[in-house]
């Protein structure tokens, strides 16, 4: 593509400077790094979650802000969702189901793992869902407007810091409910995945083991190759229908050009419905990007409300309105068409708006300017993205203008490894899941293969993300109910293997 978009950050500097705290996120992809595990990180956000369908007490704890300091700075409350119901408890070693909580609000979290809430029962488990730091009501200094201020009051939002608060969390409420010898077990999905399975690499001593799906743990440096997060999202297209498939691909020129024309922008606001006037055709482009790599994630096989509320094999809905246009009918047209199963498919939006983020500054930004640098291209040849190559100096320079902060692009895998990654785990490592959908554009940077015996890569070809958490449905096709038993019966084997040690113990 001659006249693919550059990546202009003079564009997102005036966005910001427009809009005041217009977030990068969805904006700025795909030319900048996409940063779609920030999805949920709408801070403040309460979200239409309505009633809870599960049932927790909601509770607070006083956590320590700098794990790895003795700085005197002041203690913030950690929220945290807890269920005691089927507990077994303490006598009987019940165990401790523990969410890792992601970048975002807890509650949304909690409601969108039923497979934690449906295993508990079964295991006489207490269930626990931990906030993350810095999302939801878990603030330090008071308030989001306070932590989120600058730099040195952000410099505590990391993913070693949320590890020891879900560490200190854990031994402190065992102390307090005699649960000494309750064997934790560790679940996330995403990011939540990623802190998962670092967790139990960390933590051997207070987690027995860890679910992790969709887990991106090798999204970093070089590890895996950059393009392979739109190259899958592109696959996705181009397995329901080749002409979608091109049809997306040919949209980015049409609106390229079209938004040189006098008149064009007006023109693309009127044929994309968008509230107020595009000031860019990036604008537009970036928005459809979004959403192509949003269906991917949550491509899932029935109707769901993960991202957006959708139906089930969006993707190929989308490819069936994108394809079945009457003759005639404009390439902009059809991807109008297409795209409005995503952002429209309640058919209750009255025109579209760009910035779908309201609040502003979100966490998963300040992550992917520190410790989350996950690199990302668009190659030419397979991906139906404007092409484009990875220019890390050009995320940087994002950051320092943003949060005044200095990414360490190698930071994550020296903390938590990643090359060698397999050889490394293989000696040291047991217990870990990586659960992934194969459709999901994550999966690519996640752990595909058995580590060990006790390591192991559970995937299925036609799942999306995180799918294997989400509770069940009657729509469930075979290779999910599987999946999940597969997960239940790894999960039952580490249990077993804890209580047979324990029993040894107690009879020497
Ligand atoms: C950040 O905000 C805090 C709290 O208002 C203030 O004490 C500190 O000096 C600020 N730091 C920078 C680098 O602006
Ligand atoms: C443990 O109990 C103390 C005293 O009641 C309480 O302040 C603290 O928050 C409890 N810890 C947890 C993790 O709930
Ligand atoms: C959303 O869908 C409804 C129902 O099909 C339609 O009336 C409405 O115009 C659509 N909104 C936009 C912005 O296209
Ligand atoms: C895509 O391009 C790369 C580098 O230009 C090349 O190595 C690779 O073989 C190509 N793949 C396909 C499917 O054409
Ligand atoms: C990467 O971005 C920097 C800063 O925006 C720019 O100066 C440089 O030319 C870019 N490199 C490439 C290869 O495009």
């Amino acid at each position: 593509m001659a006249n693919s978009p550059k990546p202009t950050l003079s564009l997102l500097i005036s966005l910001l400077s427009l809009l005041s705290l217009f977030p990068p996120t969805l904006s700025s992809a795909p030319k900048h790094a996409p940063r779609f595990l920030g999805k949920f990180s709408r801070s403040n956000n309460k979200g239409p979650l309505g009633a809870p369908r599960y049932k927790y007490e909601t509770r607070y704890f006083d956590q320590t802000l700098d794990h790895f300091s003795f700085s005197d700075l002041p203690t913030f409350r950690q929220r945290y969702l807890i269920n005691t119901e089927y507990w077994a408890g303490p006598d009987r070693r019940g165990p401790i189901f523990f969410y890792c909580g992601n970048e975002g609000d807890i509650e949304w979290f909690a409601a969108n793992t039923g497979f934690v809430w449906e295993l508990a029962p079964r295991f006489q488990a207490m269930i626990i869902f931990p906030e993350h730091r810095y999302y939801g009501e878990s603030m330090p200094y008071g308030s989001f407007e306070e932590a989120y201020k600058n730099a040195t009051t952000l410099a505590h939002l990391t993913a070693e810091q949320a590890l020891a608060d879900f560490a200190v969390l854990i031994t402190e409420l065992k102390r307090n409910l005699s649960a000494h010898a309750c064997p934790v077990v560790l679940f996330g999905g995403s990011y939540g995945g990623m802190l998962a399975a670092w967790m139990r690499l960390k933590y051997p001593h207070i987690a027995i083991g860890a679910l992790a799906s969709s887990a991106p743990v090798l999204q970093f440096e070089d590890i895996v190759p950059p393009e392979t997060f739109y190259d899958i999202v592109s696959h996705d297209f181009r397995r329901e229908s080749i002409s979608c498939f091109n049809t997306i691909k040919d949209s980015w020129d049409v609106i390229e050009s079209e938004g040189q024309k006098n008149n064009g922008l007006s023109y693309l606001t009127e044929t994309f419905r968008f509230c107020r006037k595009l000031e860019s055709a990036d604008d537009l482009s970036n928005w459809l990007s979004s959403a192509y790599s949003y269906l991917a994630m949550g491509n899932y096989p029935y109707p769901a409300d993960f991202l957006m509320p959708m139906p089930g094999n969006p993707i190929k809905e989308v490819c069936r309105k994108i394809d079945n246009c009457p003759d005639g009918m404009s390439i902009l047209q059809r991807i109008f068409e297409g795209v409005s199963v995503y952002y429209n498919y309640t058919g209750t939006v009255d025109c579209f708006n760009l910035d779908d983020d309201p609040h502003g500054m979100n966490g998963w930004n300040w992550q992917a300017c520190t410790e989350m640098v996950m690199p990302t291209s668009s190659s030419k040849n397979i991906s139906m993205f404007p092409a484009y190559d990875y220019n890390y100096t050009s995320d940087e320079e994002w950051c320092l203008e943003n949060y005044h902060v200095k990414p360490r692009p190698t930071w994550i895998t020296t903390q938590f490894g990643g090359h060698g990654f397999k050889n490394a785990l293989k000696s040291f490592g047991s217990n870990i899941i990586f659960s992934n959908g194969l459709l999901d554009p994550w999966s690519g940077g996640s752990v595909l293969e058995d580590i060990s015996e006790t390591i192991v890569a559970l995937v299925t070809e036609n799942g999306a993300h995180h799918l294997d958490l989400r509770p069940s449905t009657a729509e469930d096709p075979d290779w999910l109910v599987e999946q999940r038993a597969a997960e239940v019966k790894l999960i039952q084997g580490w249990l077993h293997q804890y209580f047979e040690k324990k029993k040894t113990v107690f009879d020497m």
